[in-house]
């Protein structure tokens, strides 16, 4: 058993602390919204706190998933933060998706106060996260990867350490930059489909046992075809996703043309008040037009 905190019960969060506690793990959890933690308590058992550093205190891991980058800061530094509760040695695991710059600062930081920092985002989305299986990229020091694996494992179904701080934020941007092309090909494909008056179910069921098979068509080419977007990975944080991604490519040189457009398209979605549809949603613009 470890003595642990997670601060952030957001869709995400919310599962990942439960599955810690599942998994018989010491849990305090922070929630910026009191009353959601105290529903998680309500839930799963374990302790609440009034904030991020009195959430820590004591503890061996502190997990954190918010939303993005001025979120991590408001939850890490200052007065309240998780840096000023965490004591000396004790681990710092962060699953929001945000830059890999906040990353290295986190870790710099971290490192001149003997927390080490291990960014940590995670694919999977909502049932992922729920049932306990998520793909989780790891940037940071090998020894408290090591320490911090076996924790994470309770719900995850892989947990890779890329590289150094920064590296897990980093592979993130590419899962996402191939998402992004991948699902507007999936919704042309669907759309032409449609407009050639074919039988959905047939094809779908077909083409996905051939090379054109993924897990967006595997889980998202029928409710697309139906016209369904409420649910699932949200536009905004697509948005957010993308904008980190194409900052940093940027600064590498990376080209992204199709992701840089397809962004378009998402604030295409925005317009139309798509902003929690799922990416899915890319659909409706062709459907819709
Ligand atoms: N949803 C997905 O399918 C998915 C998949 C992969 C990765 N992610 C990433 O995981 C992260 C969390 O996503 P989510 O879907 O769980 O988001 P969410 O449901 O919107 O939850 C965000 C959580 O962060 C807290 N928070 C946000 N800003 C804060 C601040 N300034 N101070 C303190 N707490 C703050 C929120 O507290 P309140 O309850 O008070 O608002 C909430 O607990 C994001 O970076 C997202 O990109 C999401």
């Amino acid at each position: 058993m470890t003595k642990v905190a997670f601060i952030g019960l957001g869709v995400m969060g919310y599962p990942m602390a439960g599955h810690l506690k599942k998994a018989g793990h010491d849990v305090t959890v922070y929630n910026r919204t009191a009353a959601k933690a105290e529903k998680w308590r309500g839930e799963y058992g374990g302790a609440t706190a009034p904030s991020p550093r009195e959430a820590v205190q004591g503890a061996e891991i502190a997990f954190s998933c918010v939303g993005n980058d001025d979120d991590l800061r408001a939850v890490v530094l200052g007065d309240d933060g998780i840096f000023a509760g965490l004591g000396s040695g004790a681990i710092f695991v962060d699953h929001t998706t945000a830059s890999a710059n906040v990353a290295r600062e986190l870790y710099g930081i971290g490192k001149d106060k003997g927390t080490p920092v291990i960014d940590a985002p995670v694919s999977g989305g909502q049932a992922g996260a729920e049932n306990g299986v998520l793909t989780v990229m790891c940037g940071g020091d090998r020894a408290p990867f090591e320490r911090a694996q076996p924790v994470i494992d309770c719900y995850a179904r892989a947990c890779t350490l890329i590289g150094p701080a920064g590296a897990g934020q980093l592979t993130k941007m590419v899962n996402q930059i191939c998402i992004a092309g991948l699902v507007q090909g999936l919704a042309e494909g669907m759309n032409f489909g449609i407009k050639a008056g074919l039988d959905m179910d047939l094809v779908i069921d077909v083409i996905s046992k051939g090379a054109a098979q993924s897990w967006q068509m595997d889980n998202r080419a029928k409710t697309m075809c139906e016209g369904e977007f409420d649910f699932g990975f949200a536009v905004d944080w697509m948005r957010k996703d993308l904008a980190i991604s194409l900052d940093e490519a940027r600064q590498n040189g990376a080209r992204l043309p199709v992701a840089a457009l397809v962004d378009q398209f998402y604030a295409q979605v925005q317009a139309r008040g798509g902003n929690r549809w799922d990416t899915s949603s890319l659909m409706h613009l062709l459907m819709n037009d």
